[in-house]
């Protein structure tokens, strides 16, 4: 949570460093903030709201020129979202200024001290400890700014990703990382700092990922150095090839960037699978799995732990792997699994599923996982992210850059990992016969032209949104595979049009939600034919006898539910354990146009970010 940005170099800074926190918005959106130095004044504006709102504002405020500037983008922890709380933060000199993004869990103890030494406040946030922390160890110390950083990072429990500058040195940022995520982008004589790497991808493709307890002294006039903040130890900065680019990032002609990337989900399911699936030879190969085959094989059982829309993917992967290789699996919340002191073995293989890589959850759970002796198998999107670098082997699904706040490609693509992977097992356990191993291969490459067709149903959907558009709630339902589809389809329409969803086990139904069950309720049940289909229509029946809305999502095809729903969204045929991938389109887009339809914020729904940092 929180985006920050930095530029230091020949360029003015201030295009950079605005349009960077315009690419990281997906971090936080409730205030932002930047500070340039013009190389003889530190100007700085910051404000409550979105990018859009500093712009107006600090153009008008402040001086726009500069080579140095640093700018932030917040999601509010300590203190509310107000102009005040908002970075960067000055120190109690004004010569010091600061960019964070994570949590000083101990700033309370230490805001103490200060305030004892005589520094004040204006914010409530933790950040403002932590920048007169630095200053109170630089003056004290009589040292300089880099040491001081890292002495005053000494004395810090939490997380960071911070950047900070001082005015009366302003060729150098001081950067330093712990639990959240910070790049620096190398240039000709320029250097770019970020969240990721998206803010400097037009203006070079070499960046350094620092890892968790290291600091880096960006100056212009030396090579970067990167230390370790215990000991002061110098590590061998490794620069990596950038493979992200500018159109990725950029909506390409779409309104929204969620509906940008569910369109993009049957290149992104092509993508994940390329190289991996070998359909016609009847091979699936994947280095990570191939590399810790006897490990997988000799497995007591799999336990997948993420939060969120990865949850649900884990969900559906729990249906395959038990369904096709016959491996016993557990699904866990990162968030629970973390702090219940959870049984684990060495024989157990934790397999946790992010998108951004990043989730403070679903990390801690890794660590824990790994402490005490499993095997962590990563499956994650954002390539060299903390989670990938975290776990003793992994799989990247090759979604490309997800932007909008409501995961859509990331689920389906995790989903097409975690088939191939239950597959690969499968075929090693030979819990499949041939036949049936080969078919699953032939259809999953078929996968993509299929959620092109689901696709063609937009417009259809569109008008369906607008009839519900104004319902207080709404009910999912799904047997078996497509249970984790309902939970997923509730998500989707919470998140991004505030209309109270659930999602349930269709036969659940009956111990419970069929209470809330009227004319005002509607209903969307997933029930395609090979999914308990007999068993869904009862339950289609019940819903009709006591007149609620019903929105089926059905094969191509469809005769019986078409008789008893209101509407039907029609999705290809394909196998039972594949569906998910097609049902969880249609309800992709009716949450996108019911929120559109709304007039809500799509890609940024209110209190929400994109990269959960903070546990
Ligand atoms: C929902 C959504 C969140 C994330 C969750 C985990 O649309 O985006 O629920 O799925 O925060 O995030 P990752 O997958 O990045 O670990």
């Amino acid at each position: 949570m929180c985006g920050i940005v930095g530029y230091i170099g020949h360029r003015e800074a201030y295009p950079i460093v605005l349009k960077g926190l315009q690419r990281l918005e997906y971090r936080g959106y409730d205030s932002a903030g930047i500070a340039l130095y013009d190389g003889k004044d530190l100007n700085l504006c910051k404000t409550k709201g979105k990018v859009a709102d500093l712009k107006t504002l600090l153009e008008k405020e402040i001086s726009t020129s500069g080579k140095l500037g640093i700018g932030h983008t917040r999601w509010a922890t300590h203190g509310v979202p107000n102009d005040v709380n908002s970075h960067p933060h000055y120190s109690n000199s004004g010569n010091l200024v600061i960019i964070h993004n994570g949590i000083i869990e101990n700033y309370d103890s230490l805001k103490k001290e200060l305030i004892k030494r005589g520094y004040t406040f204006q914010s409530d946030t933790d950040t403002e400890v932590l920048v007169n922390l630095i200053e109170d160890v630089m003056t004290n110390e009589n040292i300089k700014l880099g040491k001081a950083v890292q002495l005053a990072l000494n004395q810090v429990i939490g997380a960071y990703a911070i950047a900070v500058f001082d005015k009366n040195k302003p060729n150098e940022i001081v950067v330093a990382k712990l639990g959240s995520p910070l790049a620096i982008g190398i240039g000709e004589g320029e250097f770019f700092i970020a969240s990721d790497a998206s803010p400097f991808i037009e203006f070079t493709d070499n960046a350094i990922y620092l890892e968790d307890h290291e600091m880096a002294i960006v100056r212009l006039d030396k090579d970067i150095k990167i230390r370790k903040i215990e000991d002061d130890s110098l590590v061998n900065p490794y620069i990596q090839k950038l493979q992200l680019n500018l159109e990725q990032i950029e909506k390409g002609g779409y309104p929204h960037f969620m509906l940008k990337e569910i369109y993009e989900q049957p290149l992104a399911i092509k993508d994940t699978y390329r190289g991996r699936l070998l359909a016609d030879e009847g091979i699936i190969k994947m280095a990570g799995i191939e590399d810790n085959m006897k490990r997988f094989l000799n497995a007591d059982r799999i336990i997948i732990v993420a939060c969120g829309t990865s949850w649900h993917a884990g969900l559906v992967a729990e249906y395959i792997f038990e369904d096709l290789a016959r491996i016993p699996v557990e699904v866990e919340y990162a968030s629970e699994f973390r702090y219940r002191n959870p049984v684990i073995t060495e024989k157990d293989i934790v397999i946790s599923i992010s998108q951004s890589g990043e989730t403070a959850d679903t990390l801690a759970a890794i660590k824990l996982a790994k402490s005490k002796g499993a095997f962590v198998f990563g499956v994650c999107n954002v390539v060299g992210s903390s989670i990938a670098r975290e776990t003793d082997a992994g799989a990247y699904t090759h979604a490309g850059p997800e932007i909008g706040v409501a995961s859509t490609k990331a689920f389906t693509t995790q989903i097409t990992v975690l088939t191939l992977i239950a597959l690969r097992l499968a075929r090693a356990k030979g819990t499949m016969s041939s036949s049936d191993y080969r078919r699953h291969l032939h259809e999953l490459e078929l996968i993509p032209e299929k959620v092109t067709e689901a696709l063609k149903a937009d417009k259809h959907i569109q008008a369906i949104s607008e009839l519900y558009k104004d319902s207080r709630n709404m009910l999912y339902l799904g047997r078996g595979y497509n249970f984790p589809v309902a939970l997923e389809g509730a998500l989707k329409l919470k998140e991004i049009s505030y209309i109270h969803a659930e999602g349930y086990p269709a036969a659940e139904m009956k111990h419970g939600p069929i209470a809330l069950i009227d004319e005002n309720m509607p209903v969307i049940i997933i029930a395609t034919k090979k999914g308990h289909y007999d068993k869904v229509v009862s339950n289609i029946q019940e819903i009709k006898a006591r007149k609620g809305k019903i929105i089926g999502i059905v094969t191509e095809g469809d005769v019986n539910v078409r008789e008893l729903a209101d509407h039907v969204i029609e999705v290809p045929e394909t196998l039972e354990n594949l569906s998910p991938l097609l049902t969880t389109i249609p309800l992709q887009l009716l949450s996108y146009h019911i929120a559109v339809l709304l007039g809500k914020n799509v890609d940024q729904p209110r209190n929400l970010a994109k990269s959960v940092t903070v546990e």
